[in-house]
């Protein structure tokens, strides 16, 4: 039993035996006792008034005496705050606690069994026309630290992406490519997949734009001349003759994805994420296509006189919604319900996350609407984990300018600055250059990841690389700074000879700083769980955050190897220890390593 647990059958215990009341377990309010008042855990005794017929001082004294008499080896005093009892928690049950906390290697998470749900999270879902770049490095972060989190609370996870790897964007490139290109490959030039394609959308909006320009100084009406510029009708022939599987279009397209596939993967892997499973649009929406006319036969669609499909949601607030086109081709929304026939084809999906920006919002609405319709067991409560816009601070993204933050520079950046501010010190410890390089990649990695991730996700943000990789604040590099200094403890520790044992003896007095850190590590379950029902990566940031700061008020304030008693000196490298595997546990679900040395 926790402590917790402990308290709340003493306390049931006491007004049955106080008052003749049968509380149950769930009437018994518990709370971490307010910064100002002494104590660790506030039982509410308001409930109790009413049966005891007794002031809630009087309630709240009486209930205090009956535990600290009858549940001595937990409660060691008690004080009494209005309707508010204090409970000062004796030292044992604390490092029993600890104890607990470091035999268990998945402490804070949930079992993952046979019987757990599965939930399908998709993040990343890029075009094939250009890198990946700063709202993409968002979407990754989030989308994976979600689906680790999801995972530690027992959950059965599977990672999905779906890919648009067709349409007029990848046309303009490869068209671009056939006139400029000069067979250029990514082994010729030296270039990432990824970026190679990406040049050459920009090289046929580039030219385009010309075209327009060209034509409207013609006197042609810039609408018009964005429809009749010979660049755009040849882009459109090209998905034309994609469509009717054209060889030789056909060969191109596949060609130039490879390309940015293998440009992409060196992306993620540099970044540390991962799928499952990837979805890929030009294999889902003919099956989108189908569905969609399945609907029809039922009922739920109907067909214009012009031969198009649409969704009547009037009905549900929202309008009509286009879903083929008078020409039978499909539409973003058509692609989306043939992915989601092909996942649930696949797997047995309980829940259905999409983690994508909030200017898709509607188009959210309506897919959970549609699929709900279309018998998608998990369409109606579908999770649209819908973010802000991230910006760095000299303005706004726009790929077709070329100004576009690169998702690889970006991280390129980060780890260069992590290294150029870490040569002082890697100087003064010696530190082999291959591990600083390592540890550069770490810390640069992770004062990126935590930026992002510390901001609600539902808001916009701007990304600063440079408090980013402050060393003191509400950084990545603060967390994993005191971790490494936790780890150089244990290290010199280790060269005296010092054994820490697995389990402390509980008779151990210790200080009210001691027991408070036991509890923020302890709070490290309650923060693990409510991450996963707010689907809130912020929340364990702060969590590393406080439990960080705690222990560095800690750390300033007792000597851990310098103790002379040499069970406390036990105790406190325990407690580190314990410290330390928390921060790391928390971290890694955000997808941050932690350096051993900094
Ligand atoms: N590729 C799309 C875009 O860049 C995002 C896809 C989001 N996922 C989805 N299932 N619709 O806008």
């Amino acid at each position: 039993m926790t402590i917790e647990e402990r308290i709340i059958a003493g306390v049931q215990e006491a007004v049955k035996t106080l008052y003749g009341l049968e509380a149950t377990a769930q009437q018994v309010q518990l709370q971490k006792t307010r910064e100002e008042f002494e104590g660790h855990l506030t039982v509410v005794v308001f409930p109790f008034v009413k049966a005891a017929r007794k002031s809630p001082e009087q309630v709240g004294t009486e209930i205090g005496q009956y535990l600290t008499e009858n549940l001595s080896d937990v409660v060691a005093k008690f004080n009494v705050v209005k309707g508010f009892l204090n409970l000062v928690i004796s030292d044992a049950p604390w490092i029993a606690l600890l104890n607990d906390i470091n035999a268990n290697e998945r402490f804070g998470f949930q079992p993952v069994t046979e019987a757990s749900p599965l939930v399908m999270i998709e993040y990343s879902s890029p075009n094939t026309n250009k890198p990946l770049h700063l709202g993409h490095v968002r979407n990754n972060l989030l989308g994976s630290a979600l689906a680790r989190i999801v995972e530690a609370n027992g959950n059965k996870v599977v990672k999905t992406n779906i890919v648009n790897d067709r349409g007029i964007h990848i046309c303009k490139s490869m068209l671009a490519w056939l006139k400029w290109g000069n067979g250029e490959t990514p082994a010729s030039s030296g270039k990432k997949g990824d970026h190679l394609i990406g040049d050459y959308y920009v090289a046929f909006d580039k030219h385009y734009r010309e075209e327009v320009k060209q034509l409207v100084a013609q006197g042609m009406d810039e609408e018009k001349a964005k429809q009749e510029a010979p660049l755009i009708k040849e882009a459109h022939e090209m998905l034309v003759k994609w469509e009717q599987n054209d060889p030789e279009v056909r060969g191109l397209w596949k060609k130039m994805n490879e390309w940015v596939y293998a440009g992409f993967d060196e992306t993620y892997k540099m970044m540390g994420v991962s799928f499952d499973k990837i979805y890929y649009e030009s294999d889902t929406y003919l099956e989108g296509k189908e569905k969609v006319m399945e609907g029809l036969e039922k009922g739920l669609f109907y067909r214009r006189d012009d031969g198009s499909v649409w969704a009547d949601l009037t009905a549900e607030g929202l309008d009509e919604k286009l879903l083929l086109r008078s020409d039978g081709t499909s539409v973003y929304m058509t692609q989306d319900i043939g992915t989601a026939k092909l996942r649930f084809q696949d797997f047995p999906i309980d829940k259905m996350i999409y983690v994508v920006g909030n200017e898709q919002n509607y188009h959210f609405q309506v897919l959970s609407i549609l699929l709900d319709k279309l018998g998608f067991k998990w369409g109606k409560d579908l999770v649209h984990f819908s973010y802000g816009m991230v910006e760095l601070p000299n303005g706004k993204m726009k790929s077709r300018e070329g100004t576009v933050v690169d998702a690889d520079d970006l991280m390129d950046a980060m780890i260069a600055d992590a290294y150029e501010a870490s040569k002082e010190r890697v100087k003064q410890t010696e530190m082999p250059e291959e591990e600083a390089r390592e540890v550069a990649r770490k810390v640069g990695l992770g004062a990126l990841k935590y930026f992002i991730l510390k901001v609600d996700a539902r808001k916009n943000m701007l990304f600063n690389p440079e408090e980013s990789i402050d060393f003191n604040g509400n950084t990545g590099p603060f967390i994993q700074y005191t971790y490494a200094r936790i780890a150089s403890i244990l290290r010199k520790a280790k060269e005296q000879g010092i054994e820490i044992p697995a389990q402390l003896p509980t008779h151990i007095a210790i200080s009210t700083k001691e027991t408070e850190l036991i509890q923020k590590l302890n709070q490290f379950s309650v923060t693990v769980r409510q991450a996963g029902i707010d689907y809130s990566p912020s929340g364990i940031c702060n969590y590393c955050y406080e439990l960080t700061k705690e222990f560095n008020q800690f750390y300033h304030d007792f000597t851990i190897l310098g103790e002379q008693q040499e069970d406390l000196k036990l105790f406190r490298l325990s407690l580190a220890k314990a410290v330390a595997k928390v921060i790391s546990l928390g971290m890694r679900l955000l997808g941050i390593e932690m350096p051993e040395r900094m």
